[in-house]
């Protein structure tokens, strides 16, 4: 689905364990994507990543354990980085300054500074920095998106969702499994994962361009889930059986915008429950609700009165053309669902195009910033905390947005021609 399939994009992935490993599988199959090089700091995992590339490829690519070996060695157009939440901004900022375009994978910033040195290396070097979001690509929020600039929901006025995703087996073997989100959940306290429903959001209701957000208070229950998780699974001399967790086991955070919205978000992985998340859209004309039994959405003057209707039928009815189209070529299913594809041909769509991406710079900045500031303010007993605004007053009169099959502004119909 590529419009441009015809050149080819030189992509070095950095961090290939679970999710990098998916993803450049993923990757190895959008058109015109050819991985030279993979890098992780553990030798055996860059070497698996290398060994998959060229098991589909038949082309072994280099195998580093130092990003800045890579950027320093290889020619490349642009570097995936699928690695810890603690990295993903640095080592995006010293690709773009090594001359690379930058992918990276969701997760907060720790602090303000790596989000304005994300900007100012996009700015200064003209490097994409994209974040892989790939909710904005789900089936469900892309229909949902054209429905909201169709007007079905009328203007909206306030929006929810969350990560709501028992890990605490991911979380808690940390250590055995060499994973990063323990430390995490050890040091930290706030929204630690906010993009998977504030990105779907942020592009309905035009964040950084025409709208912004204003403040964050957020507010942590108390941490018991993963302590009681450990007592119950491991003996009471395990290293962590008396570990306290600083990470509430949920967060609520309130997000204020400059067009008057409200944004809920709910950061819960580590209690018992089945995956969500528990999206929301309130808008003069309608509620869409995501239900543990299935989707509902509520019209006024269409739906019964007071009675909420099964989601399934607009689903299918406002099936944005990206998903219509991308149905008819064969969807790749692998990562859930076909988001992961998506976002990823997305990103590879712009390098060929050579235009900015869909989920830019500013975005990254704005919405990896939810989480440190949701941790000052937990800090803070729930006080708001102002959002930078990372666009230097550009929201207000951005410069014009590419229109593209993957344009995540508007529905392009055009481009579907
Ligand atoms: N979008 C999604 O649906 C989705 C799904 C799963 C994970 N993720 C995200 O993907 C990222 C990776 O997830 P994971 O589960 O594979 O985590 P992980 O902790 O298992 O893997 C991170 C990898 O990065 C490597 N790494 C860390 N610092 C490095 C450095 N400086 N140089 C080279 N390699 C380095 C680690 O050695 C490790 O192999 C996380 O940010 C996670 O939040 C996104």
């Amino acid at each position: 689905m590529n419009q441009q399939t015809s050149k080819i994009v030189r992509i070095a992935a950095i961090g290939t364990s679970g999710r990098g490993m998916g993803q450049l599988r993923e990757m190895l199959s959008v058109p015109g994507v050819f991985v030279p090089a993979v890098c992780d700091k553990y030798e055996d995992r860059a070497q698996n990543a290398a060994d998959m590339t060229a098991e589909v490829t038949g082309v072994r690519p280099a195998a580093y354990t130092d990003y800045r070996e890579l950027l320093a060695k290889e020619t490349l157009d642009a570097v995936l980085i699928c690695t810890t939440w603690i990295t993903h901004a640095e080592i995006a900022v010293a690709a773009m300054r090594a001359g690379c375009h930058a992918a990276m994978e969701v997760g907060g910033a720790a602090s303000l500074e790596e989000c304005w040195q994300m900007v100012r290396a996009s700015e200064e070097t003209g490097k994409f920095c994209m974040l892989l979001e790939n909710c904005c690509y789900d089936r469900k929020e892309m229909a949902l998106f054209q429905m909201v600039r169709q007007g079905i929901l009328g203007e909206i006025v306030h929006l929810e969702g969350g990560y709501r995703h028992d890990l605490r087996d991911e979380i808690a073997y940390g250590r055995e499994n060499r994973h990063g989100r323990l430390a995490n959940f050890i040091h930290r306290n706030g929204e630690l994962y906010p993009t998977h429903q504030l990105g779907p959001i942020a592009k309905l209701i035009g964040v950084n361009r025409g709208n912004r957000m204003l403040t964050v208070s957020a507010i942590a229950s108390k941490a018991r889930g993963l302590r009681e998780f450990l007592r119950r699974e491991q003996p009471a001399d395990y290293y962590l059986a008396n570990q306290e967790f600083r990470q509430g086991d949920v967060t609520d955070t309130t997000i204020t915008c400059a067009g008057g919205e409200t944004i809920h978000l709910v950061h819960d992985c580590t209690l018992p429950r089945p995956y969500s998340r528990t999206y929301v859209i309130q808008g003069t004309k309608g509620t869409f609700q995501e239900a543990p039994l299935g989707d509902a959405i509520y019209l006024d003057g269409v739906s019964k009165h007071h009675e909420w209707e099964p989601f399934g039928p607009y689903l299918e009815k406002h099936e944005h053309p990206l998903w219509k189209a991308y149905g008819k070529a064969g969807i790749h299913a692998n990562g859930h669902g076909g988001m992961d594809y998506l976002v990823l041909s997305a990103f590879v769509d712009s390098l060929q195009a050579g235009t900015p991406p869909p989920i830019d710079v500013y975005d990254a900045a704005a919405w990896m910033a939810v989480t440190v500031l949701s941790e000052q303010s937990v800090t803070l007993g729930g006080a708001p905390v102002p959002v930078p605004d990372f666009t230097n007053g550009k929201w207000i009169d951005r410069d014009p947005f590419r229109r593209s099959v993957y344009c995540l502004e508007a529905v392009c119909e055009d481009c579907f021609l």
